[in-house]
């Protein structure tokens, strides 16, 4: 059945977690941790090596009861089945959403229009990591014969975000004799910044673009063919040896000048965002090698596996998605924190960002109806304990309501003295001081002057996951990733969504195509825009260096 945003809210499980909002609204974290002695020991769940202690949410074992029967009566179970079944879920573009078949294992079968894909998405891993094991080596050579010692990808959003974020997040793991460096921004600045220290006869661009027609990903591109062939006499033989592409636009890349041999493809059933495990992550493979991304790989089929068979009630992505959507829409929560306390994982809430909010931030159900209800939430966040001392006072003490997921390891990959105790004990600290607070009476207790007892109470009952793993490793990057993706695509099965189309990023492209021959029109141009952009242009146009 498609059912519509009115049948959401009309549906009798919404009515009952609505019911029982208000009996959950005035209770303290205190008192459910004095009521329910195990609840930090029972409202956990954990799989592939990801704990889940979820016990700090304003919620008791009837909320999750009700969420449960919520997700049951939206189908999830067989939306998560229609997913894996390569079915064209991706209703306003026609396509599946099968990024679960990039991790696939050989000789399993995954299909979409009646063909097995996951042949050719190993045919693809294995072009990468033949070309890998050739850059690494040093057999594969620039056009005047030297090795290659810099990568630079250049790519956007989920071109860029992925590869940067498993770059960072896996930089202990990486070949330190390579330089990695990545372009995303058409501010010149980027690529300027990017290549400042570079000897082009040693540096090899990915191209990562998905169509091979964004702007910011084209201009750059051109950028650095005209810096790398300008070291060459504008010799433009050189292209082939110092490009590749990764993208799904065969036609486009070969017009740019890259030997279709040396492009890495993928397919139109894997949404940008959720490309980081198909060959956009060529960047991240030339770093750690073919054998890490291969764990890497691991690490999102473990989680694809838990995801699609485990029981909602352990299922983490399951419970994780149920969490948000109970904050989203009961409690009227707008923001979600990410708070990774792992210097690795710098770029992560970056990354979720366009995972999450590129999906869920749409405003019809997947059959054009207005949702009457709020979907995605705002998703931020900064690693620990930096974010301690900065935005955290308003966590604790602001008047706004924001669930929080720390993410932290017990092993540190850098032991150093005293300092992954430290961090944990900041990560602990923090859950429990956000859910139970400081009371007045404690307050005073410790000899506060009256004047600042209000000053110094916290308020508590903010709510916080805890998800805890052993180690970052490329294994476990990929249970991470897999974890927020599937979460994503429960939330937007809740909400009646589609996760996976964008087209609230189309209006501002089109528009700025339109602008850029008026900035660049040697005759003053005829504008007819709105009155405010009109201004801004000619003012542009006035004060603009020549
Ligand atoms: O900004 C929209 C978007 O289409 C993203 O979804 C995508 O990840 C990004 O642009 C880059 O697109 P491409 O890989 O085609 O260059």
């Amino acid at each position: 059945m498609t059912a519509s945003s009115e049948s959401l809210t009309s549906k009798l499980e919404w009515q009952a977690l609505q019911a029982h909002y208000p009996k959950i609204k005035g209770v303290h974290l205190r008192d459910l941790f004095q009521q329910d002695p195990l609840r930090g020991e029972q409202l956990t769940a954990s799989a592939c090596g990801v704990y889940l202690d979820y016990s700090k949410n304003r919620m008791t074992h009837e909320t999750l009861g009700l969420l449960l029967k919520l997700a049951k009566s939206c189908s999830l179970d067989a939306r998560i089945e229609a997913m894996f079944r390569g079915e064209k879920i991706n209703v306003t573009e026609n396509r599946a959403a099968l990024h679960v078949a990039l991790r696939a294992p050989k000789g399993t079968a995954l299909w979409v229009d009646g063909q097995n894909v996951v042949p050719q998405v190993h045919a693809v891993l294995d072009k990468m990591t033949e070309f890998c094991r050739r850059v690494q080596s040093g057999a594969w050579l620039g056009y005047s014969g030297k090795p290659i010692r810099n990568i630079v990808n250049i790519g956007i959003g989920g071109s860029d975000l992925g590869p940067v974020m498993a770059y960072q997040a896996l930089k202990f793991y990486s070949d330190r004799n390579l330089t990695f460096r990545f372009v995303s921004n058409i501010d010149a600045t980027d690529f300027v910044e990017a290549v400042y220290d570079l000897d082009p006869t040693e540096t090899l661009f990915v191209v990562s673009s998905k169509t091979f027609t964004t702007l910011e990903t084209m201009t750059n591109a051109h950028s650095a063919r005209a810096w790398l062939i300008a070291a060459f006499d504008d010799d433009a033989r050189a292209v082939a040896r110092h490009f590749v592409a990764v993208s799904t636009n065969t036609e486009a890349v070969c017009a740019f000048g890259i030997d279709r041999a040396h492009m890495f493809g993928f397919w139109d059933w894997v949404g940008g965002r959720y490309s980081m495990s198909s060959a956009i992550g060529l960047s991240t493979m030339l770093a750690i090698g073919p054998e890490n991304f291969q764990a890497l790989l691991h690490g999102f089929r473990q989680m694809d596996e838990h995801f699609r068979t485990a029981p909602f009630g352990h299922n983490l992505p399951v419970l994780m998605g149920l969490l948000t959507v109970w904050y989203n829409n009961f409690f009227g929560a707008q923001t979600l924190a990410v708070l990774p306390y792992e210097q690795y994982l710098k770029r992560f809430p970056a990354y979720l960002q366009q995972l999450t909010m590129e999906s869920n931030g749409k405003a019809v159900t997947l059959d054009g109806t207005p949702v009457g209800y709020d979907t995605g939430p705002i998703y931020w966040g900064e690693p620990g304990s930096n974010g301690q001392h900065s935005f955290f006072q308003l966590l604790h003490q602001g008047t706004r309501l924001i669930p929080c997921d720390f993410i932290a390891f017990d092993q540190a990959l850098n032991p150093l003295g005293r300092h992954h105790d430290l961090l944990l004990a900041n990560v602990f600290a923090q859950t429990e001081a956000l859910a139970f607070g400081k009371t007045a009476q404690q307050v005073k207790d410790e000899g506060v002057p009256d004047a600042l007892v209000r000053h110094r109470v916290f308020a508590g009952n903010h709510p916080s996951n805890t998800i805890l793993a052993e180690r970052l490793t490329p294994e476990m990057l990929g249970k991470l990733v897999a974890l927020y993706e599937h979460s994503v695509f429960t939330q937007s099965v809740i909400w009646h969504i589609n996760a996976f189309d964008q087209w609230g990023v189309e209006l501002g492209k089109a528009l700025a195509q339109r602008i850029i021959p008026e900035l660049e029109s040697l005759e003053e141009p005829v504008l007819k825009h709105d009155d405010s952009t009109n201004t801004l242009i000619h003012n542009y146009r006035r004060h603009r260096l020549k």
